[in-house]
């Protein structure tokens, strides 16, 4: 939609968002009116760097062409039947995605919290079948984040948070260790737990990289155990820190991994792959979707996929992060600069990233903040070293400005 096309000004449709719409989230004081590549565009037509990348999900660019044709010629066809028929853009999609994974089978969902939501069901299904009714129990990590439903909040270790605070009991089952160490998971493992729950990097709990210790550790704690390692690759998947799959740097596998954001390029699509002898514990009834493998979101997904694979997306993240993240340590006021390809968190050195937040968007550059001193940047793969030398310069400037 265009803004010249509704009658309405800017403000209009501010005052229209303020008024009628539930805001949990601080809006960046500007009008979007079309994306393309790494960039946003006000109703002026006025450029926004976007080092954000609606959250590390227009990994392929916003609105790449490739993925945008697809949808399109998907729109023509078929956008929804629900499963009942068998549809061309589910089994396209989900062969790419297991043969290029390894796995055996795939399930479809709409967001990272449903994958998640799905594979925590499957996880305890999968337990109290095969080892008995109190087998359901797993243990993730402190600061981890998986979701908002129920059973993706209850994995969430952040029980002092916003996220949890308000709504009372979250839900029995769930454990939370401290990340990076493997001790504090080994103890806490009993006969009634199933599964560990991780993601490779936590991006939302501030870029922490796990370290290849932990995780092959944790690896040889769930073979040792009868556990499944679960892995949530929502924000590190499709090429986003330089391979495929952030557990990839690792060499483990995991038993049962959940993905969104970059597979859909900006449509609503999620999964989670597994084995065949897993996946046995989702049988007729026992867990569905309306939404879940729609044919648009596949045909799109799809596209993006393939483009991230073919134009080798997480080579470039890996070099391009790389030469970022070394420039970004040379900024006034940055303490740490951590990350994994482009997935990357910049820590100032005091509570000042609301205001350094702030003045980026002043100067039309987009970032996301968190807690109230680390920088996140989350750009689309196909940045490149001139983008990012100009992101250093608009965030050094923007620190500068930062009157304290
Ligand atoms: C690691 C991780 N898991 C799960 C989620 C939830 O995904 P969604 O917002 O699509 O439900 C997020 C979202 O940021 C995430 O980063």
């Amino acid at each position: 939609m265009k803004l010249k096309d509704t009658g309405k000004s800017a403000a209009d449709i501010k005052a229209l968002i303020s008024k009628y719409m539930i805001e949990t989230y601080e809006r960046y004081d500007f009008l979007c009116e079309r994306a393309e590549g790494i960039y946003l565009y006000d109703e002026k037509g006025q450029a926004y760097l976007d080092f954000y990348g609606g959250i590390a999900v227009n990994s392929a660019g916003s609105r790449n062409p490739k993925v945008v044709a697809a949808a399109k010629d998907q729109l023509d066809d078929v956008i929804h039947t629900f499963n009942y028929p068998y549809l061309i853009p589910q089994a396209l999609l989900a062969e790419k995605i297991c043969t290029t994974l390894g796995y055996e089978k795939i399930f479809y969902q709409n967001s990272g919290t449903e994958a998640n939501e799905a594979m925590i069901k499957m996880a305890r299904k999968y337990g109290i079948e095969k080892y008995g009714p109190n087998r359901y129990h797993i243990i993730s990590a402190k600061e981890s984040f998986h979701g908002r439903s129920f059973g993706a909040l209850s994995a969430t270790g952040q029980p002092n948070s916003a996220c949890h605070r308000g709504f009372g009991p979250m839900l029995p089952g769930f454990n939370y260790a401290e990340f990076n160490n493997l001790d504090d998971f080994a103890s806490q493992v009993t006969g009634d737990t199933i599964a560990i729950m991780l993601e490779p990097i936590q991006g939302e709990g501030g870029v922490h990289l796990a370290t290849p210790e932990f995780l092959k550790g944790i690896r040889k704690l769930c073979d040792e155990k009868g556990l499944l390692l679960l892995i949530d690759e929502i924000q590190t998947g499709w090429c986003r820190t330089g391979e495929v799959m952030g557990y990839m740097h690792y060499g483990v596998k995991p038993d049962i991994v959940s993905m969104a954001k970059a597979l859909g390029g900006g449509f609503p699509i999620s999964a989670i792959c597994t084995n065949s002898e897993i996946a046995a514990a989702f049988n007729m009834g026992s867990h569905g979707t309306t939404y879940g493998g729609n044919s648009v979101c596949c045909a799109a997904a799809l596209a993006q996929i393939t483009e991230l694979l073919d134009k080798n997306m997480a080579a470039n993240a890996k070099e391009t992060g790389d030469y970022f993240m070394e420039k970004l340590r040379s900024l006034p006021r940055v303490k740490n600069v951590r990350g994994k390809g482009l997935l990357v968190g910049v820590e100032l050195d005091g509570p000042i990233g609301l205001a350094v937040k702030h003045n980026c968007l002043d100067r039309k550059f987009l970032v996301t903040l968190i807690g109230d001193r680390l920088i996140r940047m989350i750009p689309p793969l196909t940045v490149t070293k001139t983008d990012c030398d100009k992101a250093c310069a608009l965030l050094a400037e923007s620190i500068d400005a930062v009157k304290s």
